[in-house]
């Protein structure tokens, strides 16, 4: 897997997106300044509107900033052109979502396989691969079934396995284990702390839950839009 010698592979500077309203705009994230290494994983924490989904949208590159910059891996995504951050999300990042976003016409080996087919792998190398990422998951025997035949524990490791079938260095995680009971939750949260641990990924989750806690390398609480605090943790 190839990775950035740049130690801080996420860069935020000034970081702002104001959402625009008929009464001056609703504000997501304002100011933010923010450092991420390679190979850390990074817990988002915030109440409810604190701007975590916004920070994570920006960094992903489903979103743009209205001020300020975003450079991931030295590649800056204020200034890259549509095309440039389509691939930036195709072979980057990779996320993962609270409702799981899996296609419902497809089973979850082709909800697997679709990120790459579109990146032009070719079926059978993707389709193996898919099949392995499952099978890492322990949900292999599943692989043909529809995501409405699959229980949310389920459906949320067949999105991961999603996120990683181009390979990417950074996951990005938002409130990845919302809508999972504490069992399946802390099994999800599990397998993206491995994404870190074993696999060397840098994995950015935000959530409410303390299920993420104990993989933390570093902690960051937003409040209003803007870093409250920074924690480096012993993980
Ligand atoms: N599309 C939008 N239009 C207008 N305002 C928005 C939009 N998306 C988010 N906001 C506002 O931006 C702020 C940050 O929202 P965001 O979704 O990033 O919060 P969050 O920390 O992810 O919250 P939650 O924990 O509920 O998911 C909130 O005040 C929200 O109302
Ligand atoms: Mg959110």
């Amino acid at each position: 897997m190839s990775r950035s010698d740049d130690p801080c592979v996420i860069e935020a500077h000034a970081l702002t997106r104001i959402y625009p309203l008929e009464n001056g705009g609703a504000v997501g994230i304002r100011d933010i300044d923010l450092y991420i290494r390679n190979g850390e994983m990074a817990v988002i924490k915030g109440n409810s509107g604190s701007g975590k989904s916004t920070l994570l949208a920006l960094i992903g590159g489903l979103d743009r900033p209205s001020r300020g910059r975003i450079v991931v891996g030295g590649r800056d995504l204020t200034t890259a052109s549509a095309a440039e951050l389509t691939a930036y999300r195709r072979t980057t990042v990779g996320m993962v979502f609270q409702a799981f976003n899996l296609l419902p016409t497809l089973t979850a080996l082709e909800n697997v396989c679709l990120p790459a087919l579109l990146a032009g792998m070719a079926y059978e190398t993707t389709r193996e691969s898919a099949l392995n990422h499952l099978r890492e998951l322990g949900i292999e025997k599943l692989a043909d079934r529809y995501p409405a035949q699959l229980s949310g524990g389920e459906m949320q490791r067949s999105a991961i396995a999603r996120a990683l079938i181009n390979n990417p260095s950074i996951v990005l995680a938002d409130e990845p284990t919302g809508n999972l009971d504490s069992r399946n939750g802390e099994i999800v949260m599990r397998l993206l702390a491995d994404l870190n641990q074993r696999q060397g990924r840098t994995v950015i989750v935000a959530t409410h839950s303390a299920l993420a806690d104990p993989y933390a390398t570093v902690q960051i609480t937003l409040r209003d839009g803007m870093i409250a605090q920074r924690t480096p943790c012993n993980g």
